[in-house]
């Protein structure tokens, strides 16, 4: 058994999320690896203590400053708004420590690179936070793809739209200020259908984008009778191809109607075709060419012992998992990398590639013209 002592920043909603994923790990992958909760920070004192009580965190302090030199803390995680990421993964490279950050990993691809570069160069191990990536149908999808069976990818049709932003009554928040998030649905929404895209099928080499602002102003927060300025997309889309030669649409919409966690792809292929969506995260459709003529259609397959690391959840097939249950797996991952000091599939570099392709669909959504990933 491998303890690593955490030190959190950030204690909202992806605050809660990973506390509950460090309570959980040791439960559904047993205890070589044990998390033990040692400070969390956040500028908002009354989140900070509140998340120290319900998780049993050890410390709580509102100065980031102070965990990433805690000479205790061996792991810091980073759950605040897009604006601190790379700050603070970087100071913490400083100390040694090792990272798990969320995504966005960072503001522009310069950022991602330079943080890229100090993380690499300070031999510590990191982890982003695309937590889609881990549910285990899609290392079945990633499987299948890798095998052949069904062929090439011809296309992968990409999409991410949710509603939480529907009513234009909602309030501003800091996802909107360019200042704190950079882009909007893009990097909110659719770094995780990149994420997917990237995991399954390989780099993208060029892109073609629009992005659009749908509500212009919303109410400030903390008087309604003021409006602040909508700074970045509502909706994204974007034509792309990938260096392997295939090629890719995304679209994004974070006033969906009626969407509520519609990411999701098709990925076309020369002798079949894979359909999933997060709203069944349990299922993937499969349609093979090479059926009978009298069978051929898409058939779902349910998530099954063999898939990932769902044997580890459940030993028979179709027995749900949820969101929570995959960011129990990135922790397991992160965790155990931490602990036996090798890399994480899904690094820094995983994560700067996105940001990549982030600023080169913003680039060319200002310059109408097709912008060649750098
Ligand atoms: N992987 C996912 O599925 C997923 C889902 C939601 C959010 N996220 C990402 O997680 C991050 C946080 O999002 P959220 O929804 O938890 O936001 P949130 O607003 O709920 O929480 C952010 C917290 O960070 C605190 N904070 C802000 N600046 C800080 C600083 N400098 N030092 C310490 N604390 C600070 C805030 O007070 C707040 O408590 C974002 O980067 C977001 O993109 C990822």
């Amino acid at each position: 058994m491998k303890k690593i002592k955490i030190g959190l920043i950030g204690a909202g909603f992806m605050g809660r999320t990973h506390s509950t994923a460090y309570k959980s790990v040791n439960n559904i992958f047993g205890d070589d690896y044990v998390p033990e909760l040692v400070v969390v920070a956040d500028v908002n004192s009354d989140n900070a203590k509140a998340l120290a009580e319900k998780y049993g965190f050890k410390r709580w302090t509102t100065d980031w400053h102070e965990v990433v030199s805690d000479p205790e803390v061996e792991l810091v995680d980073i759950t605040t708004p897009n604006a601190s990421h790379c700050p603070i993964a970087v100071e913490a490279a400083k100390y040694g420590k090792n990272v798990y950050c969320e995504k966005p990993l960072s503001m522009t691809a310069q950022e991602a690179v330079n943080a890229t570069k100090v993380v690499e160069d300070a031999g510590i191990v990191t982890s982003v936070g695309f937590n889609y990536v881990r549910n285990p149908i899609q290392q079945y999808v990633k499987e299948l793809i890798a095998s052949g069976e069904l062929g090439e990818v011809v296309n992968f049709r990409g999409m991410y739209d949710q509603d939480y932003y529907n009513d234009p009554d909602q309030k501003h928040e800091w996802r909107m200020f360019k200042s704190a998030s950079a882009s909007g649905a893009l990097g909110d929404l659719a770094s995780h259908t990149l994420s997917l895209s990237q995991y399954l099928i390989g780099d993208i080499a060029e892109v073609c984008g629009m992005t659009k602002i749908i509500v212009p102003e919303r109410p400030d927060p903390k008087d309604s009778s003021r409006m602040l300025p909508v700074e970045n997309d509502d909706v994204v889309q974007f034509m792309f191809n990938f260096a392997n030669g295939a090629c890719g649409t995304i679209f994004s919409n974070r006033l969906a109607a009626g969407r509520k966690m519609s990411l999701g792809y098709e990925i076309q292929m020369t002798n079949g075709c894979i359909v999933y969506n997060q709203e069944n995260q349990n299922q993937v459709q499969i349609y093979r060419h090479d059926d009978p003529k009298t069978e051929r259609g898409f058939k779902t397959v349910l998530i099954a012992p063999g898939h990932g690391e769902y044997d580890k959840f459940y030993g028979g097939a179709g027995i749900c998992l949820g969101y929570a249950d995959q960011k129990t797996i990135e922790v397991y991952h992160t965790l155990q990398c931490v602990a036996e000091h090798k890399p994480y599939e899904i690094d820094f570099r995983f994560g700067m590639k996105v940001m990549q392709v982030i600023d080169a669909v913003l680039e060319s959504a200002e310059t109408r013209q097709w912008v060649t990933v750098k």
